[in-house]
């Protein structure tokens, strides 16, 4: 989360997410001056474990420095999914108690092509 580049949001987000293999791969939302061009965390860790070759996942967690926990938005819930089922999501934020959903509970009824 600290090395997020959110000047136009002030809103620095992390995000880590755990491959089967065991290794962590981290995201961090990069904003653009070209507001539509900004990424986020969550989307950011996921492009970065499949470049590295791993496409299966335990977890993810994502940190904000909101007053509540905040979920990911629908399209990284929707990236999120291309790979993973029922991926445990662990929100934290500073000082307060990690809350966990699946990625299920979190996209009750999701759009998918091929596969059922
Ligand atoms: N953001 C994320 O990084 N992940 C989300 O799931 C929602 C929003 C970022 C995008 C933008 O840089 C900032 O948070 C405010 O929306």
């Amino acid at each position: 989360m600290p090395r997020a580049y959110a000047p136009y949001s002030s809103f620095p987000v992390g995000a880590a997410l755990l491959g089967k293999s065991g290794r962590t791969y981290t995201g961090v939302n990069v904003e653009n001056a070209s507001l539509g061009l900004s990424i986020c965390a969550e989307r950011n860790a996921v492009f970065a474990a499949v470049a590295a070759g791993e496409r299966a996942f335990d977890a993810i967690a994502i940190a904000t420095q909101a007053d509540a926990p905040t979920p990911p938005c629908g399209a990284c819930r929707q990236v999120l999914l291309e790979f993973a089922e029922d991926l445990p999501v662990h929100l934290a934020v500073s000082g307060g108690p990690i809350e966990t959903h699946t990625l299920s509970e979190l996209v009750p009824r999701p759009f998918r092509t091929f596969r059922s």
